[in-house]
């Protein structure tokens, strides 16, 4: 085995590991986020973003591919350092949990499997815009014009995607655990890294609750002001009115029959 491999296999090296992808799926998650808060400006501004990376498919595959080699590596990690603790220690700790834990620690493969399964529906719901599972219809049918070109349109996926109740409601669920995960991960990922002391610690922790929080409200704020109707509710008239249209119009010329007429 070289040695690579090895410290790759030892625990402290499966929490580096644990640790490297996690600080990269961060960094990923705050730069998903600082984009679609641009939802609450005009919807130019979204869709001028999103076509933007649409239209650089070398790069946009390049992080679909290196966010699924990251996720791989972060949960098959957690897996193994999972069972290496159980086998470690099988009959388990009297009691809550190990001392010093804290309940985020105790719920860190939970949650993970959770955002895990929320991220498979995410894909569905506005990458491959599967139909049947929006609540509304079909999202590829959304299109706008941007310098004379009709692009996908992001931002009408959103407004009608989150007037739904429990698509809005999922994605808050999703966001809290997301919220939980994080805030254990964060601070657990400086211990690793060896700043665990007296000084670092507490400001570890201020800045693992802090920025949690804030990647919460910040994801959580946009469900809850389309809910609410704060948010693109006009336009999330006129889409859904487009839509119906795009519907009737299919009812009487299939889809592939149209072009023939
Ligand atoms: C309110 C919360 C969120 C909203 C509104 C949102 C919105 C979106 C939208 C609109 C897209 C499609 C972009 C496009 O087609 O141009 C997308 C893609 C994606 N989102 Fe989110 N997102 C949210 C939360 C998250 C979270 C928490 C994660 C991860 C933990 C995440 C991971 C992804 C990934 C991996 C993609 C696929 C990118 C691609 O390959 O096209 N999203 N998101």
């Amino acid at each position: 085995m070289s040695t690579v491999a090895g410290i790759l296999k030892s625990s402290l090296g499966r929490k580096y590991v644990m640790a490297g992808t996690g600080i990269l799926l961060f960094l990923f998650v705050v730069g998903h986020l600082v984009g679609n808060l641009q939802v609450f400006g005009p919807p130019e501004l979204i869709n001028t973003y999103a076509h933007f990376l649409q239209s650089k498919p070398l790069m946009v595959w390049g992080a679909r591919i290196g966010l699924l080699v990251l996720v791989g590596l972060h949960v098959t990690t957690a897996v193994q350092l999972s069972l290496a603790n159980q086998a470690a220690r099988p009959v388990g700790y009297a009691g809550r949990g190990a001392y010093g834990s804290t309940w985020q620690s105790r719920y860190m493969l939970g949650t993970g499997i959770v955002i895990a399964a929320f991220i498979l529906y995410h894909l569905a719901h506005f990458t491959a815009l599967l139909p049947g599972i929006n609540g509304v219809g079909d999202f590829s049918k959304l299109k706008t014009v941007l310098h004379g070109e009709p692009v996908r349109d992001v931002y009408a996926m959103m407004v009608l995607g989150f007037q739904v109740w429990w698509v809005a409601l999922f994605y808050l669920v999703a966001q809290a655990l997301l919220f939980i995960h994080l805030g254990h991960g964060l601070a657990s990922l400086f211990q690793t890294l060896g700043l665990r002391n007296h000084v670092w610690w507490p400001r570890i922790q201020l800045f693992a609750r802090g920025a949690s929080l804030a990647v919460f409200i910040g994801f959580a704020l946009i469900p809850i002001s389309i809910y609410l109707r704060v948010v693109g509710a006009d336009y999330a008239e006129m889409k859904k009115a487009e839509l119906k249209s795009a519907a009737m119009v299919e009812a009487v010329v299939p889809a592939g029959k149209a072009a023939t007429h």
